[in-house]
């Protein structure tokens, strides 16, 4: 990439392409920021001043950012809860709490929908909370929504997704017999990997909405949902192929599969024979059960 230089003007195609391969496919702002120019301190605040007092005044809350995804700003907009820019233990415990209150998956989606505690909701468009039959005997979760989900509010409808649904069909389902959701519920900005933090402050919303729906099994689509669901930090090609456990709070054993990653199988074709083995041990489980 050139330099960026009063001498070197920036190629532009160079830095898009830079930009796109390191996963930055979204502009927050309309107008770009200058952090560096930011964080160096202005001329002013070098001078010596006055002894410091503390101000009993609250803090004015900061304008609202431009919105770039076509939903209308309101002049005036009511204050709200600010959302953590790093999660917190107390947003943690008010997941907990909020996940434990709901009675349904309604309540629990809208509580979800609510809630301000989870930094990545303030860069994605939607929730994402779930697709499929709430009824369904197999549950799968994923990961986290990448950008087509974010843009339809729906897990798995991008590429990962529709190798999925074929998954699914060699075994006789469909989204009609089967509910899917995922760990985190809103997108990482540029599908970066959600942080230990961000995952335990989504962790008690996914499990809730297990013990909400209740399947005979889950499938675990990749480590990071087999990590966290399955309490263990074993890599998925150890965990995949044998069967776990997933104990709800109300300590109710629901058989678990973990499997790989779609996303990761159309990265690496020769191992989608393992996930085929996985999901025959699903519906030979599927017999079993009914
Ligand atoms: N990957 C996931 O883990 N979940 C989705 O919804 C889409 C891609």
């Amino acid at each position: 990439m050139t330099a960026a230089s009063p001498n070197h003007p920036v190629d532009f195609a160079d830095l898009l392409a830079f930009y796109a391969s390191a996963g930055v496919d979204e502009a927050l702002e309309d107008a770009p920021v200058n952090r560096f120019a930011e964080a160096a301190p202005k001329p002013a605040e070098r001078m010596p001043t006055a002894t410091p007092r503390e101000s009993s005044a609250p803090e004015q809350p900061p304008a609202a950012p431009p919105r770039l995804d076509g939903r209308a700003v309101p002049d005036a907009p009511a204050p709200r809860p600010p959302t953590s820019a790093v999660p917190d233990e107390a947003q943690a415990a008010l997941a907990r709490q909020l996940a434990t209150a709901a009675a349904s998956l309604d309540e629990l989606r809208q509580h979800m929908a609510a809630f301000e505690g989870c930094n990545l909701k303030g860069t994605a468009k939607n929730l994402v909370f779930a697709d499929g039959n709430p009824q369904a005997a197999v549950m799968l979760v994923g990961e986290a929504p990448g950008r087509d989900e974010d843009i339809e509010g729906l897990p798995f409808v991008g590429r990962s997704g529709r190798l999925l649904d074929r998954m699914l069909a060699a075994i006789g389902l469909d989204r009609g017999s089967v509910y899917i959701a995922n760990v985190i519920p809103w997108r990482p900005p540029g599908n970066r990997t959600p942080t230990p933090h961000e995952t335990e402050i989504c962790r008690p919303f996914i499990e809730r909405q297990i013990e909400l729906v209740n399947p005979k099994v889950l499938i675990n689509l990749g480590g990071p949902s087999a990590k966290t669901l399955l309490n263990t930090s074993e890599g998925i090609l150890r965990l995949r192929g044998t069967w776990r456990v997933h104990t709800t709070a109300s300590g109710v054993a629901i058989p678990a599969m973990p499997t790989l990653h779609p996303a990761y199988l159309l990265r690496t074709p020769a191992h989608k024979k393992l996930a085929w083995r996985d999901f025959l041990e699903v519906k030979a489980k599927l017999r079993a059960l009914s």
